[in-house]
């Protein structure tokens, strides 16, 4: 039976599409019920960072289950949550040491910012409720998180629901008008931020809300060495709090646990979601110091942000043994490891037709096509260049992940690479010959 609309009872995330069955998956691999399999080299969507299949981290999951599948976080507190918390602790930077579990990246983002809204109300700074995001940026689907959001075609029908946030260029310097070469450019240095900040009066701006290294949006564009000091220091000079959304390049994805740490800045809060729980069970995280935890425990004595899943005993034990997983096997430093060998074989793409750029930071890469190398122009949106490499690429039995429009909001082909951490040099090497095949497709 074909698995499409309405020939089925799911109401798939694309109508028009027939979906293949998944039945099985296995370290990179995923397997089919026609028995062809794919090289799962964007761990679905930046999630399954441990490979398929683990064992240790289901048992851990059936051991809490059976225990105690629920509780309601109002009424009680379980082992998996305080578990889940002391580990995440000793991973945090800086002074991040409470978390509040949420079962999306969306929901922790929403959660995220009523925390930062909550701060400042209740020391009776109400004023403070801008807020200054990227441009490209995705931060969610949920309504505010969407208004962070910098892609319009995601708003085309909600315009109406939606909250005006003040946007700046994100640092991505292949795109910057100075190519990222000069050292005073506002948006390569981060100081465009203090000009936002100004303009709009301090006095009314929240919390800053950005991503440390590019996800999908601008294809892991990475920031300057100096750029997120910068933010921090701009940021306490302002009384603005900054918020990192890790949901995609936390939780070791970059090759270490933060994307911040090789940059030495702290945030006032970060997210963190996807690959916090190599996608055993649905995960998100909102990591808060208690500078900032304190002042709602002296006033309102909660974030007003209740959900169901708030702190489940079955989600937490699935984040909670894929940590131990991932440090019991020292995945973090392989993520390194194997992120080098990743960038350096993708180095063979450069010259390829339409490839304009290859960059990005551990296991994950973005590699940008364009109509013109020279001039980086890039190809009409009609062309639909991304989603036509995406299912070349799935032809070739390669899983990638397309992002479109970053070029200037409406026009732009990236895609991502985000394996596992478990991935083995020969599987890299596929991957690149993969590609490779899928892009002649194109030609
Ligand atoms: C940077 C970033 N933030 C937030 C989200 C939202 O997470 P979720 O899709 O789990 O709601 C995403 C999802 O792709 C993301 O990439």
């Amino acid at each position: 039976m074909p698995h499409r609309y309405p020939e089925t009872h799911v109401l798939y995330r694309n109508l028009a599409r027939a979906y293949p069955l998944v039945i099985k998956g296995e370290g990179c691999w995923l397997y089919d019920s026609e028995g062809r399999s794919y090289l799962d080299a964007c761990g679905g969507a930046f999630v399954a960072c441990l490979g398929h299949g683990v064992s240790e981290v289901v048992d851990a999951m059936v051991e809490q289950v059976r225990r105690v599948g629920y509780v309601s976080g109002m009424a009680f507190t379980n082992q998996a949550v305080e578990a889940l918390a002391d580990t995440l602790a000793e991973l945090a930077p800086g002074d991040l040491n409470h978390f509040y579990f949420l079962s999306s990246g969306s929901d922790a983002i929403e959660a995220a910012l009523k925390l930062a809204r909550q701060y400042w109300v209740e020391q009776g700074r109400s004023a403070k409720q801008q807020i200054v995001a990227f441009a490209p940026a995705y931060h969610g689907n949920t309504l505010m998180a969407l208004s962070l959001g910098a892609r319009e075609h995601y708003k085309t029908y909600f315009a109406p629901w939606l909250l005006e946030v003040q946007r700046i260029p994100a640092p991505y310097s292949y795109r910057c008008p100075c190519r990222g070469e000069s050292r005073d450019c506002p948006r390569c240095s981060g100081t465009v931020l203090e000009e936002m900040l100004l303009r709009l009066g301090p006095e009314n701006v929240a919390a800053f809300i950005a991503e440390p290294v590019g996800g999908s949006s601008t294809g892991a564009a990475v920031p300057r060495d100096d750029y997120w000091r910068t933010i921090r220091e701009i940021c306490d000079r302002h009384e603005v709090l900054w918020i990192a959304d890790e949901v995609l390049v936390g939780a070791g994805r970059t090759g270490t646990w933060s994307a911040l740490e090789p940059y030495g800045a702290v945030p006032d809060i970060q997210v963190l979601g996807k690959g916090i729980s190599g996608g055993y069970a649905p995960l998100a995280a909102v990591a808060a110091p208690r500078r900032i935890a304190d002042v709602l425990a002296a006033g309102s004595t909660a974030l007003l942000h209740a959900q169901t899943y708030v702190h489940s005993p079955a989600m937490c034990a699935a984040g909670a043994a894929a940590i131990t997983y991932l440090r019991r096997h020292g995945l973090l430093a392989r993520c390194a490891a194997m992120g080098r060998v990743l960038h350096e074989r993708l180095q063979a793409l450069r010259g390829l037709p339409y490839v304009g750029d290859v960059r990005g930071r551990g296991l994950l890469a973005g590699i940008e096509f364009v109509e013109d190398v020279e001039s980086r122009s890039p190809f009409l949106r009609e062309q639909r260049f991304a989603e036509r490499f995406t299912q070349a690429a799935e032809r070739a039995g390669l899983m990638v992940w397309p992002n479109t429009g970053q070029a200037d909001g409406v026009n732009g082909d990236l895609v991502m690479l985000a394996p596992p951490f478990t991935i083995s040099e020969a599987e890299i090497d596929e991957i690149v010959r993969r590609f490779r095949s899928a892009l002649e497709d194109m030609i």
